[in-house]
């Protein structure tokens, strides 16, 4: 054991709380308790008066707005700065080329070999945006169009987003590490008219094709009707005639303009369409829109991020997840500030990559998930000595409950035992940070994201609707509409209403557990769905099992989450074949391979077992919590059982797992 490790052992023993640093603190937007509680009181008093505040201080309007809010639980509806008119990529980018900001930094890219830096200032990236939203004029995009954009983590990913913004086109962002099969969905779902993808992508010192996944998605996608090609790592890929061009070819038409007008928006018009996963096998189309996500988004970085001009931050998301859209781009860049981007992974070509650009960067804010610090972990406090982090003031998490070892970890080998560490919870439907303590207010607490931020009213529900008591367990909900809520469900108004806003009358339902201790603080104990967190990415069991089932000799699947040390949960899956099928391990694997392939690499089951039959209620439902004990290997208490079909199913499951062990 390290030194180190024996601190983190002892700290954890004693369970503390950790003071924010008082170095800082007369700069920060908000500077201790009691002006955080003063400025939540006031937000809770008045949320109108509050919101309309931020939003004017905070966004550049081109018309101001006629209402700050008009709300509707029943419908549900919800409309923010109604008559209010803006453009995002003008917030994040035209208004610094007047402010001071021209040459500042904007984006700083770190591609995954070190050698591959792009620095982007203000006016670079302006440019760059407005010559790509010209590319998309051309081929039709207008006001309203659907736009898919599959790029891996390069800087072409930043300015499609903003190059649509400009435009007021819709963008659909879809990970680049999921399969063709969910691609083509979500383009079908959105029915957009343009792609933007790449030649392949980099990861971890290989070069993934990435085009053939576009080609393969596209052969059933009616209304894309041109694709623009990234090269980034200029493997052979085909191009077909007609409807692919390449980004580079486009945008060095001589006909192509650098400037652009932005189109003057709506406040409610859509700014973006996300997919994330819920309870059914389909995922959700989240619905944000412009002058309420933008002042969110904005407000929660300033406050959280306490985001200074000189500061260098980074967010080590994907673009292609909310973190990425709300906390690289959106928030940082509409405040002005300079944002990094990074191609590569935390483990590649070593443990130590993170902080050495950490060092190369001088970064201030450095935004991660545990996942990765789990992972770093493994290796020991070595490779974040070698280098500087001195230059760090905030640290902060994301994307799952944070367990206590490795905020200590954390707080001691990055924060050297004086920076704050903000664990923030939010979700994609949130549009950003929902709560997490403010750097130099809060005293922390490992593994509570702490107090709801200013203008959120979080409490705890139990199954009546009543609020429950200090510790006791319940759903986490939100009692009062705030600006970054989504505002649908792309195509599916039923499925907005269902899923959100039906368990508690005037409420939204995030469907996540938590309790809130005698301080007031928030514990998050995960998700109340068939959801599954696997590093921080929110699969759902019912897509897993609808790509399970899509195998032609699968009659039956269940998928449920297992805890992992690394990945926080891990999926395990039960599989009933047809009869007749030979149970072999090579079909278990085939089984591994076509969830993949269906989804993508992220879901793939870390185990698949058979199941001669599952275990069902009467009514034919499958109780979930008989499956998640034997999948960890716990086979007592298995809770009320009275109701199942055939108990006998339960003990052949137990035997099939033990086997497997
Ligand atoms: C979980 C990611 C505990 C939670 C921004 C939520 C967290 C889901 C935290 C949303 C946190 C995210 N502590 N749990 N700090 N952050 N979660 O939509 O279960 O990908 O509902 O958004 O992740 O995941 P999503």
């Amino acid at each position: 054991m390290s030194s180190s490790d024996d601190k983190i052992t002892s700290l954890l023993s004693e369970e503390r709380v950790f003071e924010p640093p008082t170095e800082g603190r007369d700069a920060a937007a908000i500077g201790s308790l009691d002006a955080y509680h003063a400025e939540y009181k006031r937000s809770m008093e008045d949320p109108e008066g509050y919101w309309a505040e931020r939003a004017e201080e905070l966004v550049t309007w081109d018309k101001k707005w006629d209402t700050v809010l008009d709300a509707d639980f029943d419908k549900p509806e919800f409309h923010w700065f109604k008559g209010g008119k803006l453009n995002v990529s003008y917030n994040c980018l035209d208004r610094h080329l007047e402010n001071g900001r021209r040459n500042k930094a904007a984006l700083i890219w770190q591609g995954e070999p070190e050698e591959d830096v792009k620095v982007y200032t203000y006016q670079m990236l302006h440019t760059e945006v407005c010559r790509f939203a010209n590319v998309l004029k051309k081929k039709g995009v207008k006001k309203g169009d659907r736009v898919s954009i599959y790029l891996p983590m390069i800087p072409e990913l930043s300015i499609a987003l903003l190059a649509c913004a400009r435009l007021g086109a819709i963008h659909s962002v879809v990970f680049a590490g999921f399969s063709s099969v969910a691609l083509q969905s979500r383009i079908q779902d959105c029915e957009a008219k343009v792609l933007v993808t790449a030649d392949a992508v980099i990861r971890a010192g290989k070069t993934i094709p990435l085009k053939p996944n576009a080609d393969e998605a596209l052969s059933e996608c009616d209304t894309i009707e041109s694709c623009v090609v990234v090269k980034r790592a200029g493997n052979d890929v085909s191009m077909t005639d007609g409807r692919d061009s390449w980004w580079h070819d486009e945008v060095a038409e001589s006909d192509i303009a650098s400037t652009c007008d932005p189109e003057s928006m709506d406040a409610e018009d859509i700014l973006f369409i996300l997919y994330t996963s819920g309870s059914t096998g389909k995922p959700k189309g989240v619905v944000h829109t412009t002058g309420g996500y933008l002042t969110y988004v904005m407000h929660t970085c300033q406050y959280v991020f306490d985001m200074k001009d000189d500061d260098v931050y980074w967010c080590t998301a994907d673009v292609g997840w909310v973190t990425g859209h709300s906390y690289i781009l959106y928030g940082p860049l509409g405040l002005g500030a300079t944002s990094i981007m990074f191609e590569g992974v935390p483990t590649y070509p070593g443990p130590d990559r993170f902080w050495k650009i950490v060092e190369k960067f001088q970064v201030n804010t450095f935004y991660t998930a545990p996942t990765v610090i789990r992972a770093l972990m493994r290796d020991g406090d070595g490779p974040t000595q070698r280098y500087d982090l001195s230059s760090l003031r905030i640290l902060g998490s994301v994307g799952e409950p944070i367990n206590p070892e490795a905020w200590m970890w954390y707080h001691v080998n990055i924060g050297k035992e004086k920076l704050p560490i903000v664990d923030t919870w939010w979700q994609t439907e949130t549009g950003g940070l929902m709560i997490s303590p403010l750097p130099y207010a809060t005293p922390t607490k490992p593994g509570s994201a702490s107090l709801p931020l200013p203008g959120i009213d979080a409490a705890i529900f139990n199954e009546e609707g009543e609020e429950a008591g200090p510790n006791e367990g319940g759903h986490l909900v939100i009692r009062k509409p705030w600006p970054g809520m989504l505002r649908g469900v792309f195509g599916d108004p039923e499925r907005y209403k269902k899923a959100y806003f039906n368990r508690y009358k005037d409420t939204y339902d995030p469907e996540d557990g938590a309790r809130k201790d005698d301080d007031g603080y928030f514990w998050i104990m995960g998700r109340l769905d068939d959801v599954v967190n696997v590093s921080g990415h929110r699969l759902g069991t019912a897509e897993i099992e609808s790509a399970l089932v899509s195998h032609p000799v699968i009659a039956e699947a269940a998928a449920v989450g297992i805890p992992h040390t690394i990945k926080g949960q891990a999926v395990y899956a039960f599989v009933t074949p047809n009869t007749g099928v030979e149970h072999t391990p090579e079909l278990l694997a085939e089984l591994r391979g076509h969830v993949r392939k269906e989804i993508g690499p992220i879901a793939t089951p870390d185990a698949i077992q058979y199941a001669p039959g599952l275990p069902k209620t009467r009514s034919g439902k499958i109780m979930r919590r008989v499956l998640r004990k034997i999948a960890a290997n716990d086979f007592e208490n298995f809770g009320d059982t009275s109701t199942l079909a055939d108990p006998s199913v339960v003990e052949d499951l137990i035997k099939g797992k033990k086997a497997l062990d």
